[in-house]
């Protein structure tokens, strides 16, 4: 059995990436130490510019002292020795976000102006852009920032839409700036072009199913989806199309690829059919009830007085697994275990020929942050993992999978 260590979690997509976060002058430049305390908490390498008019909203030093680095300013600054200011900063980007985004930097963005550090940055960098725009309703809405969003998306530039909502301004309408987790969502897009799984369909299922026992009842089970959701994530990372077919407890489905909800077995059975068609890898992930009531009874069952507690007949589910199995599909799939763990898992792989087969413990696993997996392989190999974080855990399941998908697969490779 090989030593566990070199099954080492890869690190995440944005580990060490080079990130430079533009930061303009709108109310919600506050925002933007989040994004920067959130985005340096996951390794990014991250520099940040200001415009003047966001300095007025935020000191420069909340960004430094969360970077560590100096907040960049003058596009006069940083021309000393090998440094070359605004054209060293763009050459070493791998993205470019400028979040909040004011009517006026998008304007300036669209004109190909170059009058301060932010705007000379963006002209000179071959890195992805991300804008997310943030601005009263209105000036969203003026013919001028619509024809300033369109050019810049016709240029190649992202721009992560702002939502509705309650304004600075006090009005509710359009221009909130939106979520850090969809402008990261759209960063992570943008790096993950050309990742191992480019070109591939990754289906992925997540999170206990619902089986009614009358309209208001169910049969659950505890699973919190979490294991799938950091799969999705994963693969997405590794540049996989994904579709994430949740169930109804998963509370935070995956803000990356595409997410279908379903609430029982036979709906997510049936919308895995659907979308495993055209894939390349199945990851089952779900926790599907393996038994349902018989009949939902069609009206609340009532408790009337003296009647006796109803039984509940159960029927088997559909195994989705088992109905999906065919050439060209990588399956894998999970066994949560509470004994004999290895060998149960064995026979699950070759009972229902998976392809690869994740094996934990059933307790120790479900509803927790952290999963100690075994991976096993239809050639026999055996993987023992060390305890790790289930965004780790899909890492390694992720970059394990990629060798062993056959090479007449590839779509692009
Ligand atoms: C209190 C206040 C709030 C503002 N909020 C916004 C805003 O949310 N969005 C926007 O586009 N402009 C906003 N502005 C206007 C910009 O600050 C102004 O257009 C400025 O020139 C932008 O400069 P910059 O794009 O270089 O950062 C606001 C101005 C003030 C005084």
């Amino acid at each position: 059995m090989p030593p566990t260590d070199r099954f080492a979690p890869p690190p995440s997509l944005l580990t060490g990436k080079r990130i430079v976060l533009g930061v303009t002058g709108g109310i919600a430049a506050y925002k933007a130490a989040d994004h920067a305390s959130y985005l340096a908490q996951q390794g990014v390498d991250l520099r940040v510019v200001m415009t003047a008019a966001a300095t007025r909203f935020v000191g420069p030093m909340t960004f430094e002292a969360i970077t560590r680095q100096p907040v960049y300013r003058d596009v006069f600054d940083g021309w000393a020795g090998e440094e070359a200011g605004h054209v060293t900063l763009a050459a070493s980007a791998d993205a470019v976000i400028v979040a909040p985004a004011t009517a006026n930097t998008i304007a300036r963005m669209a004109q190909g102006m170059v009058d301060d550090m932010l705007t000379a940055t963006l002209l000179a960098t071959q890195a992805p852009i991300i804008v997310a725009p943030a601005m009263e309703h209105h000036m969203w809405h003026h013919p001028a920032t619509r024809a300033n969003i369109e050019l810049l998306r016709s240029r190649g530039v992202t721009i992560v839409e702002p939502e509705s909502g309650h304004l600075a301004s006090g009005a509710n309408g359009d221009g909130r700036l939106t979520s850090r987790d969809r402008i990261v969502a759209a960063v992570r897009e943008q790096l993950a072009r050309g990742g191992p799984l480019a070109g591939r369909k990754v289906v992925v299922s997540a999170g206990g199913t619902h089986e009614a026992i009358d309209p208001v009842r169910f049969i659950g089970n505890r699973s919190s989806g979490q294991m799938g959701v950091a799969l999705a994530d994963a693969a997405f990372d590794a540049g996989a199309d994904v579709v994430s077919v949740v169930g109804p407890t998963v509370t935070v489905p995956p803000m990356v690829g595409r997410v279908e909800r379903c609430e029982s077995a036979r709906e997510m059975s049936a919308l895995v059919q659907e979308e495993t068609g055209d894939a390349d890898v199945l990851i089952m992930a779900a926790a599907v009830a393996d038994f349902r009531p018989e009949s939902a009874v069609a009206s609340k069952i009532k408790k009337g007085p003296g009647d006796d507690a109803p039984i509940v007949r159960l029927t088997r589910n559909p195994d989705i697994l088992a109905t999906v199995k065919r050439d060209g599909l990588f399956l894998v799939g999970f066994a949560a275990e509470t004994d004999d763990l290895v060998a149960n898992s064995q026979a699950k792989l070759q009972a229902k020929a998976l392809d690869m087969l994740v094996a934990n413990d059933a307790v120790a696993t479900i509803g927790s942050a952290n999963s100690q997996a075994t991976l096993l392989f239809a050639n026999g190999d055996v993987i023992q993992l060390p305890l790790l974080a289930k965004a780790e855990l899909a890492r390694v399941i992720v970059h394990q999978l990629i060798p062993a998908l056959p090479e007449a697969e590839r779509k692009d490779a």
